[in-house]
């Protein structure tokens, strides 16, 4: 059952954190997240730092990271040593897939529907797998990859929501059968993370990979990679770097420290300090709100959204199910066109995609919002 949303006023301190609440009604974080402000502050902070005095000392530097590190591993419950920083979402499935210790003739499980993303690295990264593109959407995660399971196959990739309906799958059946087979699952959940209230000390997946640029408040061009430590011992070891190791120091570099014992050894070498410092911003604002009270104004207001659109006979594109992502994606019985059009005019902000409209609200977003679309649509 999905809690009411809160009153707006309940959200004027979290919505003054976000300056785009103020000029627009912003219903496109699967698209791009807006920057906060204390990220904004911890990015103006840093940048002031490197101007002044060209680093941090290395003492704040090894306590900053440590402490960061945490605190992006709380917004999916695990902890620190199982992330490692990466660019985007893209890296990270590289890393993860370049790790798999695949042989000549294995193959690999790619959800056809996905973001190119997944597509692009796969197809270039891995010529000596075979490629089998199944479709997951609209099917049981579990019974699809049994449906194409045989002994060949060392390792499926799939979005945890899909980028475009938003289809969101229950990774617990898929795992437990891949677990037992000895199968990597690896997952982009750039469309969940930050949405979601995720657990991954309960949910089994080798590797979660998650752009910080949607859900997350940005800005891109930072994410991480969540990697099951259980999954470590068997991993071919590639894409490891100098601060992969366990450096205390920098005063002799002639020594070469052993590197982490998990996800930390891959990271190549020089952190992007300010891009980081913003997500860590970004995302202690969500955890002081709580994930579990983020995920249920995001469906509370999805909810909403949805009987509103049906009443209106809007196509549903996003299926009802039991596991629900942030997005709702409909189609118009009009002109999609015309439809995008007035949205924008009125600042009212989400993706043209397909030919259909995809929403997708953030917690701060409030009922009023949502009646200032229908406002809109009903015009049509
Ligand atoms: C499901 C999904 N994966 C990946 C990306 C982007 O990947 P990257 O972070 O590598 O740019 C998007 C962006 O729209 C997406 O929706």
């Amino acid at each position: 059952m999905i809690n009411s949303h809160p009153e707006s006023k309940d959200l004027a301190a979290i919505r003054d954190l976000f300056p785009i609440t103020r000029r627009s009604v912003y219903f496109n974080h699967a698209g791009t997240g807006p920057v906060s402000i204390p990220a904004r502050q911890a990015m103006e902070k840093y940048i002031a730092l490197f101007a002044q005095q060209a680093e941090m000392p290395a003492r704040e530097y090894f306590d900053k990271i440590k402490q960061w590190r945490t605190t992006i591993a709380r917004v999916i419950k695990t902890s620190a040593e199982n992330i490692t920083f990466v660019h985007n979402t893209s890296e990270a499935l590289y890393i993860a897939l370049m790790n798999i210790p695949f042989e000549p003739g294995d193959k690999i499980l790619v959800m056809e529907e996905a973001f190119p993303a997944i597509r692009y690295i796969v197809n270039n990264n891995l010529p000596h797998v075979d490629k089998v593109f199944v479709p997951f959407l609209k099917r049981d995660a579990l019974e699809t990859i049994k449906k194409h399971y045989d002994k060949r196959v060392k390792a499926v990739v799939i979005e945890h929501a899909h980028y475009l309906t938003g289809e969101m799958f229950d990774l617990d059946p898929a795992s437990e059968f891949l677990r037992q087979e000895g199968i990597f699952l690896v997952v982009d959940g750039i469309q969940t993370v930050g949405a979601i209230d995720l657990d991954m000390s309960r949910t089994r997946v080798d590797f979660l990979a998650c752009g910080c640029g949607k859900w997350l408040f940005g800005p891109s061009g930072i994410g991480f990679l969540y990697i099951d430590k259980k999954c470590l011992g068997s991993l071919k070891r590639t894409h490891i770097g100098w601060l992969g190791a366990q450096w205390k120091g920098f005063e002799d570099c002639k020594i070469s420290p052993a590197l982490y014992p998990d996800a930390r050894m891959f990271e190549l070498g020089s952190r992007n300090i300010i891009g980081i410092s913003a997500l860590v911003a970004n995302i202690r604002i969500l955890l002081e709100y709580g994930m579990k009270n983020v995920e249920n104004n995001i469906l509370a207001l999805k909810e909403t959204m949805r009987e509103r659109f049906l009443a209106l006979g809007y196509d549903i594109l996003t299926p009802q199910k039991h596991v629900q992502s942030g997005i709702l994606t409909v189609r118009p019985p009009g002109d999609v066109q015309a439809i995008y059009r007035s949205l924008n005019e009125a600042n009212i902000i989400v993706s043209l995609r397909s030919n259909a409209l995809r929403f997708s609200p953030h917690f701060y977003n409030t009922p009023g919002e949502v009646d200032k679309i229908f406002s809109i649509l009903k015009k049509q």
